[in-house]
């Protein structure tokens, strides 16, 4: 089939570049000409495992980039929008770019057409889109507004696509349907996964991927309630690690002891800094705001968002037990980046964190195996760039793991330990085992678990009670 995807983000550019290798032909349009030069000279803009390869494969023949829209939609069946919807001040979602881009595509549809919306968008949005068209579109003229969310998570975004949980399509009409299963045939009878070049299967995916196919409406709120409930399946963990540390248990321990509950699972329940992203965030304010206009007080994802900010409170109170005062600290940051496998640095607790400290007037030293440009572009010179999580750690106060980045949980310790000026370590991803850390001379704190260290810890004392103690 031909497809058009506006919109070369990250959903655009993976789901692009995913259609063209179940064999579909793709126009990928942007009204980013920087982006797009970048793309037809064959650089890769976002750090995605497989990304490279499946555009390395298509560029040029199933996969072409262009900014003339109402070419591509002329030339193409199914058209996928993939633009941003940033959030607005009040939280709701900035639908702009998807009415500028509906009514871009009316005045070029010529034949029956299907208009998917691939970003996440507040339900309601597909009738509106459905009136920008027809009040636009030329006479006599058939089309269809479908939506079909994107679950990727960024990291892993072309396995996602390619071994999804389940494939949404929200249609309408019944032709629209029909259009929309032929797009994901090879997925969903998983001929594709037979295919010798086929992108790796992950670990734990399932296929064929069940096809679901619901309303429009139906699959706009699938999407916003899924990132909801994750986000708030990693806010309750959180919760609980916060009691964990108060009664001294051990919030590992309760994951598993919840989490083999076939009703819980074990995914999504990694107590940490808290979420972040370009996603969670937004789409919980916009799902919030969205419950509002339908008149329902939607408090849970209140309380979402409120122990995910208190999180990162903690995690600097954390800091300020382990190391007393914090003006002129110097600290070694692993990972401003949201989270690990990525170089997105969007809504990430890593920065927050670092810019609070920074306010706090500790010295930083940041290391992330990607998202050090982007980090730059908002950091700047506050902090120092390291070459290696080592460099990061020289002559450190404290060592501060953010993200949880695979390679960070494989670290040299014995070296670590000669490179800091203290042998302290403050884990906001439970990277490591508290024993093992106090065994490797470390001074170890972490989220919902015991701090460690190689002799009995003092008690812990909160700085703003006992004046004189030493860190
Ligand atoms: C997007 C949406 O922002 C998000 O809500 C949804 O969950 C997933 O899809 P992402 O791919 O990360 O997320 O967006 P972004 O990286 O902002 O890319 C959007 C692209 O659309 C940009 O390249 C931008 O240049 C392009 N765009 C935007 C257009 O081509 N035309 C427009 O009118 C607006
Ligand atoms: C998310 C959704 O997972 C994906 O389905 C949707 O399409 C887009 O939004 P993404 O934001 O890329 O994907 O990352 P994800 O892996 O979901 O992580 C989001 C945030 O939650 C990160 O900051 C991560 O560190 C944090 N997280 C995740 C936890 O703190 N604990 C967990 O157990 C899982």
């Amino acid at each position: 089939m031909q497809l058009a995807v506006v919109g070369s983000g990250y959903v655009g550019l993976v789901a692009g570049a995913c259609f063209a290798d179940l064999g579909h032909d793709v126009i990928v349009v942007d009204n980013d000409d920087k982006k797009l030069a970048a793309l037809n000279r064959g650089e890769v803009p976002i750090h995605e495992n497989f990304l490279p390869e499946l555009l390395e494969r298509h560029r040029g023949s199933k996969l072409k980039f262009s900014d003339d829209l109402e070419a591509a939609v002329r030339a193409s069946s199914v058209i996928f929008v993939a633009v941003g919807t940033p959030p607005t001040e009040h939280g709701e979602a900035d639908l702009s770019y998807v009415e500028s881009v509906a009514r871009s595509i009316s005045g070029a549809i010529d034949s029956y057409k299907i208009v998917v919306e691939k970003s996440t968008v507040p339900v309601y949005t597909s009738d509106w889109v459905r009136k920008i068209i027809l009040r636009n579109v030329p006479e006599h003229q058939e089309f269809d507004v479908a939506s079909n969310p994107e679950f990727l998570r960024e990291g892993t975004a072309v396995t996602d696509f390619l071994y999804p949980d389940r494939i949404v399509i929200g249609a309408d009409t019944e032709r629209c349907a029909a259009v929309l299963r032929e797009v994901y045939a090879s997925l969903a009878d998983g001929t594709y996964y037979l295919r010798p070049d086929a992108i790796p299967r992950p670990d734990q995916a399932q296929i064929p991927p069940p096809l679901i196919v619901t309303s429009a409406k139906s699959a706009e709120l699938i999407k916003h309630a899924s990132n909801a409930f994750l986000a708030m399946k990693i806010s309750f963990i959180n919760a609980v690690a916060s009691i964990c540390e108060s009664v001294g248990a051990n919030v590992q321990q309760v994951c598993q002891g919840i989490g083999t509950d076939s009703r819980i699972g074990p995914r999504f329940l990694n107590p940490g800094i808290g979420y972040g992203g370009s996603c969670f965030p937004k789409d919980l304010m916009a799902f919030r705001a969205v419950a509002r206009e339908c008149g329902y007080d939607f408090r849970l994802l209140d309380e979402v968002i409120r122990i995910n900010e208190e999180q990162r409170q903690r995690f600097i109170r954390k800091v300020r037990s382990a190391l007393w005062t914090l003006r002129g600290k110097k600290l070694g940051v692993l990972g401003p980046a949201f989270k690990g496998g990525t170089d997105d640095i969007r809504e990430s607790p890593a920065i927050l964190l670092i810019q609070s400290l920074l306010q706090e007037g500790c010295q930083i030293a940041a290391f992330d195996p990607a998202a050090h440009e982007r980090a730059q572009e908002v950091l700047n010179s506050n902090v120092r760039f390291a070459e290696s999580v080592y460099d990061a750690a020289r002559d450190a106060d404290a060592l501060l793991i953010l993200t949880e980045w695979e390679e960070f949980a494989t670290l040299n310790l014995p070296r670590l330990r000669s490179e800091l000026k203290y042998p302290i370590v403050i884990d906001g991803r439970n990277l490591y085992d508290p024993q093992i850390m106090a065994e490797n001379g470390f001074t170890y704190y972490s989220v919902g678990r015991a701090s460690s260290s190689p002799e009995p810890l003092p008690p812990a004392v909160e700085p703003k009670t006992r004046k004189g103690a030493r860190s």
